[in-house]
């Protein structure tokens, strides 16, 4: 047995992040899941979610901080993100809904990102 990839299929995608568009971004409340601990906080429009957990001293884990390195790598469990950058992420974990908290903004209201 062997597979095909296809690098390219993002078909039935259910993923909880989105990564065009343009998007009314809004002082929106997530919650990170990190540690064992929950975090929740208000993120302000020009402000990516790890920008601003590191401000309130929640100490998340990154490095880059321009989405290239993956160390920021979230699961959004709940809600919408928007990515302002996608390239360190395959199309599997896009559509798993894998997301950047150095390059993501909330969408929604109801985000909630597991990090492990
Ligand atoms: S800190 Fe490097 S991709 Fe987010």
């Amino acid at each position: 047995m062997f597979w095909k990839k296809n690098k390219d299929n993002k078909d039935n995608s259910t993923s909880s992040q989105e990564s065009t568009g343009t998007h009314d971004l809004q002082l929106r409340t997530v919650k990170v899941i990190y540690d064992g601990e929950e975090h929740e906080f208000d993120v302000k429009p020009d402000r990516s979610i790890l920008e601003t957990a590191l401000k309130l001293g929640i100490d998340l884990p990154h490095s880059c901080q321009s989405g290239m390195c993956t160390a920021c790598m979230g699961k959004c469990i709940s809600g919408k993100v928007f990515l302002r950058e996608t390239d360190a992420l395959t199309p599997k974990e896009i559509e798993q809904g894998y997301v950047l908290t150095c390059v993501g903004h909330p969408l929604t209201d109801d985000v909630v990102i597991q990090i492990d």
